[in-house]
């Protein structure tokens, strides 16, 4: 089972970044925690950020067939790129999206996701342990999907 953390622009310089929005942790600190809850449940868990549109599409694109999941912060693009949505859209596994604020308390232009609608879920306003509930959320739709093909896979031999 693998799982794609992907992170969009600016979040590599959490930490120092608006710290009384985004708090004071960093991007590494974060993946840490991630990848501690990802090892005792067996999952490999790989992480990326970039500050550019295409290398997120690519990366998306990349999981394609190699993923079984993702989570991803696309942080500015998430009000502007349809680009990333349809990137999304082309996988059929679940994506669950993460901001560390709650968008809808903030500028009108950032209430707005193009990203939800493509995504299983989204986890917004609960600072950086958004990732930790997002690894949860995912490993328990994995879970699901997993035990539906088993009884699919046994009903077939039947
Ligand atoms: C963000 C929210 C976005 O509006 C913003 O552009 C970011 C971070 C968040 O995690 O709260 O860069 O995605």
């Amino acid at each position: 089972m693998k799982i794609v953390v992907i992170q969009g622009p600016n979040l590599n310089i959490l930490g120092h970044r608006e710290q009384g929005i985004y708090g004071s942790m960093k991007l590494e600190d974060i993946h840490a925690q991630m990848e501690n809850v990802a090892k005792q449940n067996n999952i490999t868990i790989e992480f990326f950020q970039s500050n550019f549109e295409g290398e997120i599409i690519d990366r998306l694109q990349e999981c394609l067939g190699d993923a079984n999941g993702i989570i991803i912060n696309p942080a500015a693009y998430t009000h502007t790129s349809i680009a990333i949505r349809d990137a999304i859209s082309a996988l059929n596994i679940p994506v669950i999206e993460v901001h560390i604020s709650n968008i809808y308390r903030r500028e009108e232009f950032r209430q707005k996701s193009l990203i939800a609608p493509v995504c299983s879920g989204q986890i917004s306003g609960f600072g950086p342990f958004g990732y930790h509930l997002a690894l949860v959320a995912l490993m328990q739709i994995l879970a699901e999907i997993e035990a539906i093909n088993k009884r699919k896979t046994e009903a077939a031999k039947a």
